[in-house]
């Protein structure tokens, strides 16, 4: 049987097929090409034709089967999710006809590769779209093969290819941080501990400290790494492990930060809006997505407060939020999607920030700190100028009641060779959950890690 398949293949008769993979599709029409791939739809015509939508990952191209080739046992028996490989020549079709890239392949021969089942076990089966959102986690290897999944995972990974391009084009040093570490960055109560040969250490909340670190060895630095946060809630932003892109920056001052922070979106989505493809997985995943307008809104947290009051957005207890309270997520939100574009939420007071932010010279009350927020998601970006007294931070360390001794690496930063400088880190799966409008980040990660998940 092997034999007779080559020889077909091999048909004199028929030109050497080329094995492509389908985003070639369009450059190779008219020639006869060989394709293997995931059978995505399947569509019987009577007893002489079927269509078969074939799916590599890198793209999708509508098959058309006749005659002989539609009545094998493996033709009659084709699922959904099968793999197998054509040939054949690729044909535009005609005007009124429709499919991917508007062209179709006219297979003269094929084989198949894995079947998959049907029945019970039929794939459609497996990831009804109104399954229970905890079941389609437990089935998340075969969701991401879905068109709304994949397409964001492809951009999702375009997105990561800009902001590597933005930093190189601005000359930073890409670096890899630890993740398992002993000290901590964003407070206690997030941290995920464990047994490191007998002492205790965790995984890191951010790579800031480091980065800050190598500010004199380097120069301007970003990292793009997995950030770790045990958090309590189940809320639509909330990962337990997410992908974190931070910058740290030398010898800038605050505004230069949030200059730099408007640079990093801006130019990121000029980069993946420019890129065609690109711009299509955006237009399907959120249809008349526009760029923001710069520059964007500026607002100090004092402004928020005020901006909470007027707008009667309370709290749960009816009171309004007073200045030197945390504003949480939802009216976080509430002020974000009313506002309806990108704002920076600048100076917030030192009680309710991290232990080494620089306090602002005009009101030692507050930092020179900024959130960014985002409509539909809130926050996607912390950050902030950093301490860069030694008396001072040592102090701070007191303040939030560290034990300076396993810092003393961080420390010494600001005893050999000071600088001012400031940095900040971006939540890669906010961010794109922005700009794909996805309902929350989970669908934005790979395979999601939140309270109660770490499978698959
Ligand atoms: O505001 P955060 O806690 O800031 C820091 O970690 C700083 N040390 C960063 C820096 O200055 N280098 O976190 C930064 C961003 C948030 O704005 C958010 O987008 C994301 O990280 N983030 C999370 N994303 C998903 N799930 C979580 N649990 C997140 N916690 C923070």
């Amino acid at each position: 049987e092997q034999k007779l398949k080559q020889e077909q293949e091999k048909d004199s008769s028929l030109p050497k097929a080329q094995t492509i993979k389908i985003r070639d599709a369009v450059a190779s029409r008219g020639k006869r090409v060989k394709v293997s791939g995931w059978v995505h739809r399947l569509r019987v015509q009577g007893k002489d034709m079927m269509f078969a939508v074939l799916r590599d990952g890198s793209g999708y191209i509508q098959c058309v089967l006749t005659g002989q080739l539609c009545k094998t046992f493996d033709a009659i028996t084709l699922t959904l999710e099968s793999t197998i490989t054509v040939y054949g020549v690729i044909n535009q079709l005609p005007e009124g006809k429709t499919a991917p890239d508007g062209h179709e392949l006219v297979v003269d021969y094929w084989t198949m590769v894995g079947k998959a089942p049907g029945g019970d076990d039929a794939f459609t089966n497996k990831i009804s779209q109104d399954a229970d959102p905890s079941y389609l986690l437990d089935q998340r290897h075969l969701v991401l093969r879905g068109e709304t999944a994949s397409a964001v995972m492809k951009a999702r990974s375009q997105v990561i290819k800009a902001f590597r391009a933005h930093f190189e084009h601005k000359g930073y040093t890409e670096v890899t941080p630890p993740c398992m570490v002993q000290t901590q960055v964003e407070g206690g109560s997030t941290l995920f501990a464990f047994d490191y040969y007998g002492q205790q250490a965790y995984l890191t909340q951010s790579s800031q400290l480091y980065l800050e670190t190598c500010l004199p060895a380097l120069g301007d630095v970003f990292c793009l790494a997995e950030s770790y946060r045990a958090e309590k809630s189940h809320t639509r932003r909330h990962l337990s492990e997410y992908t974190h892109l931070e910058a740290e920056l030398a010898f800038i001052t605050f505004d230069d930060l949030l200059q730099g922070l408007e640079d990093l979106i801006c130019d990121t989505l000029d980069r993946v809006l420019a890129d065609e493809p690109t711009r299509q997985l955006i237009e399907q995943l959120n249809p008349g997505f526009q760029r923001p307008q710069r520059p964007f809104m500026r607002m100090t947290y004092a402004d928020a407060i005020t901006y909470l009051k007027e707008n009667e957005i309370k709290k749960e207890d009816g009171t309004y939020y007073q200045f030197g309270e945390d504003i949480p997520e939802a009216p976080e939100r509430v002020m974000t999607d009313k506002i309806g574009k990108p704002i920076f939420l600048t100076r917030f007071p030192a009680e309710i920030k991290a232990f080494y932010m620089q306090k602002c010279s005009d009101d030692r009350r507050v930092t020179e700190s900024v959130d960014v927020l985002m409509p539909g998601v809130g926050e996607i970006v912390g950050g902030s100028m950093r301490m860069d007294n030694m008396e001072e931070l040592i102090e701070a360390y007191k303040n939030a009641g560290i034990d300076s001794a396993p810092y003393y690496w961080y420390t010494e930063q600001r005893k050999y060779g000071t600088t001012p400088h400031g940095g900040f880190g971006l939540g890669v799966e906010r961010f794109l959950a922005w700009l794909l409008n996805r309902y929350t980040v989970r669908e934005c990660s790979l395979y999601p890690r939140f309270t109660g998940r770490c499978t698959p």
